[in-house]
């Protein structure tokens, strides 16, 4: 079977053709992304309606690239993100699908955003047990979601104030690093000192497997305000590694947490922030040391940020669940 799935909630176009055969093996045959990072760049975050704009305008030549790519298969379905995710962007992606289906008289399978980022872990033909929990971590989720099966999803705990990535893309700001924060934050990092600024570790504590990164986001704030001089090079890699030293202790002290409690087999990453290097290398390090019989399992790097591929994933298992009903 050969899908196209369809992503357009934020501000990445992308397009991508899976193939997945009965034996559940799975081949990416074109996976095109085009980013709007230059768009949104001058106003520091995504600016909806330019977003909009900019799908409009991206949509059919990244199809073209994907077809051209994949050498122009037999499409049997069509995936298109739904929802969450911009309102205007969503609305192109998601007439774009209906026409196509209507054109190819193909059927169309409309998917949950973050149930993609998570599905990106499938898209590695990898050996995932359940239960599985796993750690959603983007520019608009954080959360901890048990997995008992492909049916059965549960949010064990999440954000209360501002997502992951998002702190990460504010904190960029304010160290005048600029739009798409994460990336920049997490290169920085890499020449800084992680122990240089004593930060805040949220809710690290608490019993439940709830988030909040505002706290420490205005920590960060406040820290810079103090200083009265321009911000040193080395100030700012170092501001950069304490700051994503602390969101990653977070994570990982809670993610640990959730496994012991309901003794998942496999640990899972997902979304954009999941292409964080660090934060990667710690998890799976912590696992292999504290959690040895639990497998860990994230997606290639460049499959953790919003993609096409992803999409057409989490509709192959839409697909499966709905004809075993
Ligand atoms: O999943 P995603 O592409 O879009 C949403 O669904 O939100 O995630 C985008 C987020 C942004 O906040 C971006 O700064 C963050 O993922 N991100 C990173 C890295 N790459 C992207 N955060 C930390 N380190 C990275 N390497
Ligand atoms: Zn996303």
């Amino acid at each position: 079977m050969i899908i196209l799935g369809i992503e357009t909630s934020c501000d990445d176009t992308g397009i991508a053709l899976i193939e997945y055969d009965r034996q559940k093996k799975c081949r990416i045959l074109s996976n095109i992304i085009s980013s709007q990072i230059e768009v949104h760049a001058p106003y520091g975050g995504v600016v909806p309606n330019l977003a909009a704009r900019a799908h409009l305008k991206n949509i059919k030549p990244v199809l073209e690239e994907a077809l051209k790519k994949a050498n122009y298969p037999k499409i049997d379905l069509i995936a298109v993100t739904k929802e969450p995710g911009l309102i205007p962007c969503l609305l192109v992606g998601i007439n774009f699908a209906k026409a196509l289906a209507y054109n190819w008289s193909i059927p169309i399978i409309e998917t949950n955003h973050i149930k993609g980022h998570i599905y990106a872990n499938w898209l590695n033909n990898s050996n995932i047990e359940f239960p599985i929990l796993s750690l959603v971590v983007s520019g608009g989720h954080t959360q901890l979601v048990l997995m008992k099966s492909h049916k059965d999803f549960k949010i064990l705990g999440e954000t209360r104030d501002d997502a992951v990535g998002e702190a990460f893309d504010k904190v960029a700001k304010l160290l005048g690093l600029g739009y798409p924060g994460g990336p920049m934050i997490s290169q920085r990092a890499l020449k800084g000192n992680s122990i240089a600024f004593n930060l805040p570790r949220p809710m690290i504590k608490n019993k439940d497997y709830d988030f909040s990164f505002s706290g420490l986001k205005t920590a960060v704030l406040y820290e810079i305000k103090s200083k009265k001089e321009k911000l040193s090079e080395k100030y700012i890699n170092d501001m950069a590694a304490s700051f994503q030293q602390a969101a990653i202790d977070v994570l990982i002290s809670k993610t640990i947490k959730a496994a012991n409690e309901f003794k998942i087999k496999t640990i899972i990453l997902a979304g954009g922030v999941a292409a964080n290097s660090e934060l990667r290398k710690q998890m799976e390090e912590k696992i292999k040391k504290d959690l040895s019989n639990i497998k860990f399992q994230m997606p290639e790097i460049k499959l953790c940020t919003d993609n096409g591929a992803m999409i057409a994933m989490a509709a192959v298992y839409e697909l499966e669940k709905n004809i075993k009903k």
